[in-house]
């Protein structure tokens, strides 16, 4: 496959602005990164697709998150970066952090789900086939299972850094005492946890109400915040109706039941800081999480570069 990408020359320029410390590790990731959960499947264009992670890196932004179910169709996202590594973004490969993830549905029977090792090698080897990668930067699990003992998810997070799959490991979603575990755990078989990934933006609170922020900043773990937009509902997106290109208009993940009166008003308060401080309303949105303290990076959606450039200039200054 031909290429006529040239990454910008210009993409570090801004580097002291752009980066933080993810925790205690060696690790720099970009304030602002890239999430593939919508937008870059199967069924979306992939010339948008293609444009957008062109936008990103082209300014920096060097950390790109999948798992192996996103698309849809599930895996598409993945193939997606396969077809980019291939085709624009393989000779940089060591300036990109990819993530992946297992632990949701993925594939029909008792094996295509949760946290067992059986599961979560087939899927991490799936996945590096479908992304045409060696290894990924970042393994994650990616929700708490109840039912596997911990000590089989977290041994098998070990043992992916061991056989060279993985050069870090992450948790998503997993309730506070389990995180303890897991960080106890890593620490002790010397793959240390480098980052949380859980939900956080001006809506939901919950790692913040729930000790989990302050448990990553105290251990020297990083966090991520996905969803840092709700989703798309804190930025000017539903302010006068639905559009029809939008994400709530597939009423899957985010539905039209969340559009409240008092849902548009704090939007349009929102707005109206922003306005007041020169910012538009993501920018207000994001700026807020990334004030926190223990925020390593917001893992943004886009399905524009318009919308990527917004968020992106919320640490452009
Ligand atoms: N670990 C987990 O369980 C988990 C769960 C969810 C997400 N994630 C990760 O987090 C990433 C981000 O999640 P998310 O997509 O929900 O994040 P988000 O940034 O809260 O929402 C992204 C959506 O908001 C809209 N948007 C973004 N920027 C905008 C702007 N400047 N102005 C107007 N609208 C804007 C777009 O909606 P439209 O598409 O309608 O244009 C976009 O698709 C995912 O891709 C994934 O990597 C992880």
């Amino acid at each position: 496959m031909t290429s006529t990408y040239t990454a910008s020359a210009q993409r570090y320029s801004n580097s002291e602005k752009l980066y933080n410390r993810c925790g205690k590790s060696g690790v720099m990731l970009p304030k602002v990164s890239l999430g593939m959960w919508h937008n870059f499947g199967g069924n979306d264009p992939y010339e948008r697709s293609r444009e957008i992670t062109h936008y990103a890196f082209d300014h920096g932004i060097t950390h790109f998150d999948l798992a192996n179910n996103y698309g849809p169709p599930y895996g598409t996202a993945e193939l997606t970066m396969g077809k980019l590594m291939e085709q624009d973004f393989g000779r940089y490969r060591d300036e990109l952090f990819i993530s992946t993830k297992a632990g949701y549905d993925m594939w029909e029977g008792p094996y295509g789900n949760w946290g067992s090792r059986k599961y979560l090698i087939a899927s991490l080897d799936q996945s590096l086939r479908r992304m045409k990668l060696e290894y990924v930067d970042l393994f994650y699990s990616h929700r708490f299972d109840p039912q596997t003992p911990l000590e089989e998810t977290l041994q098998t997070l070990v043992d992916i850094v061991r056989a060279g799959k993985a050069l870090y490991v992450g948790i998503s979603n997993w309730p506070l005492e389990p995180l303890e575990f897991a960080e106890d755990y890593l620490q002790n078989h010397d793959v240390p946890l480098l980052i949380y990934q859980g939900r956080l933006n001006m809506i939901d609170r919950k790692p913040l109400e729930e000790g989990i922020l302050d448990f990553c900043k105290q251990k020297g773990i990083g966090f991520i915040a996905y969803s840092p937009l709700a989703q798309g509902l804190l930025t000017d997106r539903y302010l006068n109706g639905i559009p029809a290109d939008s994400r709530m208009a597939q009423e899957k993940f985010l539905r039209s039941s969340r559009l409240t009166p008092e849902m548009l008003s704090y939007i349009r308060r929102l707005k109206d800081e922003g306005v007041a401080a020169g910012r538009t309303t993501a920018q207000q949105a994001l700026g807020w999480i990334l004030e926190q303290t223990g925020v390593t990076s917001v893992l943004v959606g886009a399905s524009s570069v318009a919308q990527l450039a917004d968020n992106l200039s919320v640490i452009q200054g």
